[in-house]
C-alpha cells in the first residue's frame, strides 16, 4: 500500500528535530528509545501503514538464540547480550528489503550501533520521561533484567540514570518525537516532507 502523497513543503532549513542522512544508504526505519516508551507498538503501526515488514530486535534474538532476553542476561551476562545484539543489528541492517526495525532500549548505546542505524536507514527516537516509562513498565518488570526485582523508587532511580546516559545517543536519531503524542502518520509526514524519505514498495 503506497502512502498518500503529501503536498511539498518549502522550508528555509530543516526543522531542529531532524538531521540529514545520506540518501544513498537510507533504507530501514529504526525505532529507538528507552524500554517502555512504546517502540514495538509504534513500530507495528508504522510498518502496517506503509506495508513494510516489522522486526523487533529482542524477538529476533529470542528466535535466533532460542532463549529469552532474561535467560541470556542470567546465563551469559550483559556484555554477552550486547555482543549478540550487535551481531543482530549488523545482520538486520544488511537486509536488502526495507524494514521497520524496533530496537532494544540499549541497542543504540553499545558497540557504535547508533552509527550503524544512521548509516543504513532513518531512525525515530520516541522520547519519554521516567514517570511515563514506569507506568508502562511496572506490570512486566520481571521481563526487563535491568529493573527486575526493584522497588518503585529504585526503578525510578535506575530509569533516570539510564535515560541521562542514553538520551544524547538516542538524540542522534534522524527524528525525535514525543512518545505520548506522536503518531505514525505524523512521523511519516515529516519523513516525507522534510527529510526526503521515499516509500520503497
Ligand atoms: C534493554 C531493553 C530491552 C531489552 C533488554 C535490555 C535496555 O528492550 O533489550 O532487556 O538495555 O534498555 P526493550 O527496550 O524493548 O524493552
Amino acid at each position: 500500500m503506497a502512502i498518500a502523497k503529501t503536498t511539498s513543503c518549502t522550508m528555509a532549513k530543516p526543522p531542529k528535530h531532524t538531521k540529514n542522512i545520506s540518501k544513498a544508504s537510507a533504507k530501514h526505519i529504526y525505532i529507538v528509545g528507552m524500554m517502555g516508551c512504546g517502540k514495538t507498538s509504534f513500530g507495528r503501526k508504522l510498518a502496517r501503514s506503509i506495508n513494510y515488514p516489522l522486526i523487533d530486535t529482542d524477538t529476533y534474538i529470542y528466535q535466533t538464540i532460542g532463549k529469552s532476553i532474561t535467560t541470556i542476561f542470567e546465563e551469559k551476562g550483559a556484555d554477552a547480550f550486547r555482543k549478540i545484539e550487535h551481531e543482530a543489528i549488523l545482520t538486520l541492517s544488511r537486509l536488502p528489503q526495507a524494514h521497520v526495525i524496533s530496537t532494544g532500549g540499549g541497542l543504540p548505546c553499545y558497540h557504535n550501533n547508533m552509527d550503524v542505524l544512521l548509516k543504513t536507514g532513518y531512525s525515530i527516537y520516541l522520547k519519554a520521561e521516567v514517570p511515563f516509562l514506569y507506568s508502562r513498565l511496572k506490570k512486566n518488570q520481571q521481563k526487563r533484567p535491568l529493573i527486575a526485582d526493584k522497588s518503585k523508587s529504585e526503578t525510578f532511580h535506575i530509569l533516570h540514570n539510564i535515560l541521562q546516559e542514553r538520551h544524547p545517543i538516542y538524540s542522534k536519531a534522524t527524528l525525535t518525537v514525543n512518545a505520548i503524542s506522536a503518531t505514525p502518520a505524523s512521523v511519516l509526514q515529516i519523513l516525507q516532507q522534510d527529510i526526503g524519505w521515499e516509500w520503497e514498495g
